[in-house]
């Protein structure tokens, strides 16, 4: 099927109904109220691994204990993994905490996608979402939500995943954002649409500020659009760590082994790719698209011990502050439950 040309939609016609939907229907949120380019960025990295309502809690604790940017790029990282802790993906908390002191050398949060680009953690999307929530640049995000509602509205059935496909979809998001209303209010119209009425199954077609443009909807082709991509099957890892303590101490390793946690201090020993689940495990554990099957073994002694050059003990307090990974913290209730 060939795509409609972007110069033969009536991208106003269908801007003005978006909006008008979006102010009616908006919901509170922290984020809303206050568009601070600081408080925008914040909210955007939480929220590209999550739901709005997980993200508010963390969102309102980060902003009382960082108020603002200088403060989060003078703030120990350790503070800052601790306050995400339960978020999970911890790079994104520390390419944020990065980002802060690149953005206050540089003189602050810049306000156009293409300069926001440039720091860690700041991708196509989160760059867009930014610079046009909070400067209202006049450019388009697409993220899940976003393919999903426009693939239906064209009845766009192609492979959305591939770049010249996805090239033409920001191409509709962009076109949406060149008119009179601004871009903080389409973009932020768009993901309210696709995580209240555009629902990915039983959608709620009868609120849609375009039910009467719908491609799919009239065409009755809403549960084929978008298409479905293969998902390509998890990971399967078998890690087998080694707890070795001293006094109140305990030997972890930086890790540049496992694909996972990457250069974060985990507990040292051996792991390796499987085909199928071990027989033989103590705990599992799921991360993106790694499934880690963990058996632990602990040491009574460390005494004949010799530490390589990646290895350091460390307090048994402090550990959830140097890695707040869920992992490491299942490993250690798991070794206490099996030693008691
Ligand atoms: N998802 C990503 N950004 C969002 C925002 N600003 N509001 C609601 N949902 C979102």
């Amino acid at each position: 099927m060939s795509e409609t040309a972007l110069s033969n939609i009536n991208f106003h016609a269908l801007a003005q109904p978006l909006h008008d939907w979006y102010l009616l229907k908006k919901r509170q949120l922290p984020w809303r109220d206050n568009r601070a380019a600081y408080r925008i960025w914040i909210s955007e990295i939480m929220l590209q691994q999550t739901t709005v309502q997980a993200v508010i809690p963390y969102f309102e604790r980060f902003i009382i204990r960082f108020p603002d940017l200088q403060t989060l790029a003078n703030s120990d990282i350790e503070e800052v993994l601790q306050l995400w802790s339960g978020l999970g993906y911890y790079s994104r908390a520390r390419n944020l905490h990065k980002a802060a002191q690149l953005f206050v050398e540089n003189g602050g949060i810049p306000s156009t996608f293409q300069e926001l680009l440039k720091y860690p953690g700041l991708g196509d999307y989160t760059s867009r979402a930014i610079s046009s929530i909070a400067f209202d640049e006049k450019v388009g995000v697409l993220d899940g939500n976003v393919i999903r509602i426009l693939t239906r509205l064209l009845n766009y059935q192609q492979e959305w995943w591939k770049t010249e496909h996805k090239k033409y979809l920001q191409g509709v998001a962009d076109s949406l954002n060149q008119f009179e209303f601004p871009s903080s209010e389409i973009n932020q119209a768009l993901m309210e649409l696709g995580a209240t009425v555009c629902l990915p199954q039983s959608p709620l077609c009868n609120q849609c500020p375009w039910s009467d443009n719908c491609l799919a909807q009239s065409q009755k082709s809403i549960s084929e659009v978008p298409l479905k991509r293969k998902k390509t099957p998890n990971q399967i890892w078998y890690w087998q760590p080694e707890i070795y303590t001293q006094k109140n101490q305990v030997l972890l390793e930086k890790n540049t082994k496992l694909p996972f946690l990457k250069n974060q201090w985990l507990l040292p020993g051996k792991c390796s790719k499987q085909e199928d689940r071990p027989q033989n495990y103590d705990l599992k554990h799921f991360i993106t698209h790694y499934n880690i099957y963990v058996k632990i073994k602990r040491h009574e002694s460390a005494k004949a011990l010799r530490l390589y050059s990646n290895q350091q003990w460390f307090d048994i307090d402090e550990i959830k502050h140097v890695n707040p990974s869920s992992l490491l913290s299942k490993c250690f209730s798991n070794s206490a439950a099996k030693s008691k």
